[in-house]
């Protein structure tokens, strides 16, 4: 198990999704982009994960934090 490291004390950074993989991976191919902009999420905190769902603003109000999502642009 890989942990995060940093202002959190070394707490893993993901709390929920699909902890019964050895990693979370996903991927998609530029050109099968549904939309012109796709956010995915960075923060693990989305309930549609991979995309991102806003839940970032909430997390950064509770913890200082400044995370945001990764932005995928056709
Ligand atoms: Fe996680 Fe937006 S919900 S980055």
């Amino acid at each position: 198990v890989v942990r995060a490291e940093g202002g959190s004390g070394g707490e893993p950074i993901n709390p929920a999704i699909r902890k019964a993989e050895d990693k979370v991976v996903d991927s998609v191919v530029i050109d099968q982009l549904s939309k012109p902009l796709t956010p995915y999420c960075r923060c693990w905190r989305s309930a549609t994960f991979p995309l991102c769902d806003g839940s970032h603003v909430k997390h950064n109000k509770a913890t200082g934090d400044n995370v945001g999502p990764l932005l995928l642009k056709k």
